[in-house]
């Protein structure tokens, strides 16, 4: 079962800051088996789109292959739609992420470009956007 938390250890430093804006655990005789969180990302120059960076996104090697990522990927991607986001950007491997929708993003960034991808939640906000994405200062200490 999926719920809603913002509690996880996994994410403490993201919370002290209030960078999260979804943060989503599996949980099994009450451990934490998988856990995905949205967070801000920042756009600059800020054309007022609403987007979120999804990471971390993991579940407990011995749960893997199981379909506990996508099945957290599948709800994260519907409640950032929900909360009214306009796109998510995450750093993965394409052949993983592209089965929910990701591509690779062609917007700047200082992380490696072949594997910022974008999943657009409002179809043609991205298009043509030249804003450089940045994730939360946690991500880079
Ligand atoms: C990546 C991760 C979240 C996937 O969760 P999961 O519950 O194992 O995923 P699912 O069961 O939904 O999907 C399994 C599929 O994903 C594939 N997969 C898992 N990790 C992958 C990766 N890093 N790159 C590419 N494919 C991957 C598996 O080969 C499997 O493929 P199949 O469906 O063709 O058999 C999980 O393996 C994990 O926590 N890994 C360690 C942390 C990590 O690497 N996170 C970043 C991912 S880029």
């Amino acid at each position: 079962m999926i719920r809603e938390t913002r509690k996880s250890d996994l994410v403490k430093q993201l919370i002290s800051d209030n960078d999260v804006l979804l943060n989503l655990v599996v949980e099994s005789s009450d451990t934490i088996i998988g856990n995905v969180v949205v967070s801000k990302i920042t756009m600059t120059p800020d054309i007022g789109l609403f987007c979120g960076g999804v990471a971390p996104l993991s579940v407990l090697p011995e749960h893997q292959s199981s379909g506990i990522g996508s099945q957290l990927m599948k709800e994260a991607i519907k409640k950032s739609k929900e909360t009214g986001m306009n796109g998510l950007f995450l750093l993965g491997n394409p052949d993983y992420y592209g089965r929910f929708g990701f591509k690779v993003s062609n917007l700047e960034s200082d992380y490696d470009a072949e594997y910022l991808q974008e999943l657009e939640l409002t179809k043609g906000c991205l298009v043509n956007l030249k804003s450089k994405i940045t994730y939360a200062n946690e991500f880079m200490s």
